[in-house]
């Protein structure tokens, strides 16, 4: 194949693609430029989610007609001069590759006035550029500052065009962008309008505290705890939510390198681990974390955008942040009334899970020491093998072990499951609307060989069964088991179609923005899969018009379940719909289960019990955590010296 050099204008092209994806990367490079010069005010406004037009206006020092005249030229930059600043970058941009890229793919142009310029007669310069075309500049009437005007992107390339979406999801990004832009800037006054209406106005303040609540709203930023700590080249500053305020979505945690916003598993990593143990995996505590870090200990310059940075000690940076983290959240610990506050959630805290734990060691002490006196060898199951039995069974069936009266083993269960109860999600649009007892939504299909008979079986602190298999004893979270089950059968269930959902008599009202009423109508089909159907109602609203027959039998509130679900979709764009599903049934599955604290009737008991087996194959709930802790016989003798 013969080689040729590619034309200049294809170049510029291929080069624009690396800098600008989407109307949102646009916004980012003026607004970066705006600051470099120094702003104190930055005007955004948009059309069409910035399909159509881009400007951003700003106060800051202006360029004069020389300069004017190279800013759309490739690689011309004021910000850097030789090597040595490029490992010592101060400012946002330094490529000269924005101003250049944007006006390859859009029609562009810029209107400048120098401070030292004055009046407000004739007294700037402006440009225009436009894909290949550079036009002479020209003088013209502005103020001090510079307006920068992005026209129709990708005309040029109408490829690019193809993959931008609607004026809404693209605005969202804006918006998004914004908010890595405004943080880390609090003393610097944005607005953003979209087709005219303005839609953000963040006033110059003193704080990021207070910018966080500006932009997301006081339920974010109230009682956040600060973070801050300096050693050696490291410094790191900001603000991250205590433990019990964590959220269902990982949206709210920004980290920030020397002012700019980056992605960075070292420091995602570093937030994961300083709330491991406080709060459950499928939470995430919001966060602001700003490091600052001279410039010769980081390379900016890995990623075209900027967005993906390398450290020189990364192991440095995360240790830092780590013990900054915990630092704070092991002094606010001493604070309980402020972390226990928390709206309830699924999920116990840590000191209640101690709670719960420390009253399951005592309960499993008592049980063996009530038993064990009398009997001097409390038989669990013989090593006979799971069908000898020593007890006899009583009148109602319940199995009684030798020595133990009868009162004392009340809620020990039958020994084989009764009926099974009939399969949720079946009874479709008549299903009824209160929360029906225990079912094991599962059973659609029921296991093909019958249970194997399980010894006895007791709950402990409404949390845990407690019961034996043919070679020792088994300690079941009935959360995580019944999760488990779920999730297996829901995604069965999904591989065959979808899943039963059940049309509401009254549609419950969902607040949304434009933003998220475009990413409900883009999950539509993904959504109907899983049997919710969310339409517009009304003019301004939307409401939730069906929901899973399986939620709706165990009680779970659809607004509250499809906020939640907004707040995952809208975070991850990435569109991996296979990954998306995986995440929504897992979160279906623990909203479905029974909780911790949730006492269970023998049936149901045994109902869990029966397709143990079958979840053991995996036997970690989805979030990764055990279902069951065994005890062997084996074990046990030793403990007990009997070896
Ligand atoms: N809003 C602005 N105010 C003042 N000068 C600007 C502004 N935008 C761009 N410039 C000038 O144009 C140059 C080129 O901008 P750009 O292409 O974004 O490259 P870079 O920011 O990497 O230097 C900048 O170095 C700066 O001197
Ligand atoms: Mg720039």
């Amino acid at each position: 194949m013969p080689i040729h050099v590619l034309p200049t204008s294809l170049v510029n092209k291929i080069a624009a693609g690396e800098v600008i994806e989407r109307p949102a990367s646009i916004v980012k490079e003026l607004v970066e430029n705006s600051l470099d010069a120094g702003a104190t005010r930055i005007d955004i406004a948009v059309e069409d989610g910035g399909r159509r037009l881009i400007t951003v206006t700003d106060d800051g020092c202006g360029m004069g007609q020389v300069d004017l005249a190279l800013a759309f030229a490739p690689h011309a930059t004021s910000k850097i001069a030789d090597e040595d600043d490029l490992y010592d970058i101060a400012t946002m941009g330094f490529r000269g590759e924005a101003l250049a890229s944007v006006a390859a793919v859009s029609h562009a142009s810029i209107r400048s006035a120098t401070r030292a310029a004055g009046g407000p007669a004739i007294s700037g310069f402006e440009i225009r550029a436009s894909g290949e075309q550079t036009e002479p500049v020209r003088p013209c009437a502005a103020p001090p500052g510079t307006t920068v005007t992005v026209r129709d992107l990708f005309f040029n390339t109408p490829a690019r065009r193809k993959f931008l979406r609607s004026a809404n999801t693209e605005f969202g990004h804006i918006s998004e962008q914004l908010a890595r832009l405004a943080l880390p800037h609090p003393h610097v006054a944005f607005t953003l309008a979209h087709n005219g209406r303005p839609v953000t106005s963040l006033s110059a303040v003193e704080s990021t505290a207070k910018r966080v609540g500006d932009l997301f709203g006081e339920e974010v930023a109230e009682g956040l705890l600060p973070i801050a700590a300096r050693s050696g080249p490291v410094g790191i500053n900001g603000l991250i939510a205590a433990p019990a305020a964590a959220r269902s979505s990982a949206r709210w945690q920004y980290f920030f390198l020397n002012g700019r916003y980056i992605r960075d598993r070292i420091l995602s990593h570093a937030l994961r681990e300083a709330y491991r143990g406080l709060v459950d995996p499928s939470r995430f505590p919001a966060a602001f974390v700003f490091i600052s870090l001279a410039g010769g200990d980081v390379d900016v310059n890995v990623h075209p955008t900027k967005i993906e940075v390398r450290f020189r000690d990364g192991q440095l940076v995360h240790g830092e942040l780590l013990a900054a983290l915990r630092e704070t959240l092991n002094r606010s610990d001493l604070t309980p009334a402020a972390s226990l506050a928390a709206p309830a959630d699924q999920t116990p805290q840590d000191d209640e899970m101690e709670k719960r734990r420390s009253s399951l060691r005592q309960a499993l002490a008592d049980f063996f020491r009530s038993a064990a006196p009398r009997q001097g060898r409390l038989e669990f199951a013989p090593r006979g093998g799971p069908h000898a039995r020593t007890g006899a069974a009583d009148r109602d069936g319940s199995y009684v072990p030798e020595g133990i009266e009868a009162e004392q083993v009340a809620v020990i269960a039958p020994l084989t499951p009764p009926g099974l109860p009939r399969p949720a999600g079946t009874d479709g649009e008549q299903a009824a609307l209160q929360p029906a007892p225990l079912h094991m939504p599962s059973l659609a299909q029921p296991p093909a060989a019958p249970p194997p008979p399980l010894a006895q079986a007791i709950q402990v602190h409404n949390a845990y069964i407690v019961a034996t298999d043919d070679d020792g004893l088994l300690i079941i979270d009935q959360h995580a088991l019944h999760e488990r089950l779920i999730y297996n059968d829901l995604r069965r269930r999904l591989a065959a179609g979808h899943l039963t959902g059940q049309r509401m008599l009254i549609p419950t009202p969902l607040p949304v923005t434009p933003a998220e009423a475009d990413v409900l109508t883009r999950f539509e089909d993904l959504l109907a899969r899983l049997g919710i159907e969310v339409a517009p109602f009304g003019p301004e609203s939307w409401a939730v018009q069906r929901f899973p027959s399986l939620l709706a039998q165990r009680g779970v509130e659809p607004a509250a379940f499809c906020r939640e679900l907004l707040d995952k979709l809208a975070e991850d764009e990435s569109a991996d719909t296979e990954r998306l599903l995986e995440e929504l049934l897992e979160m279906l599955a623990c909203k479905a289960a029974v909780k911790a604290g949730q006492p269970l009737t023998a049936e149901e008991m045994a109902a869990l019990l029966a397709r143990r087996a079958e979840a053991e194959k995996a036997s970690a709930c989805p979030h990764g955590r055990p279902t069951t802790i065994k005890l062997t016989l084996r074990e046990l003798e030793k403990q007990f010296k009997r070896s």
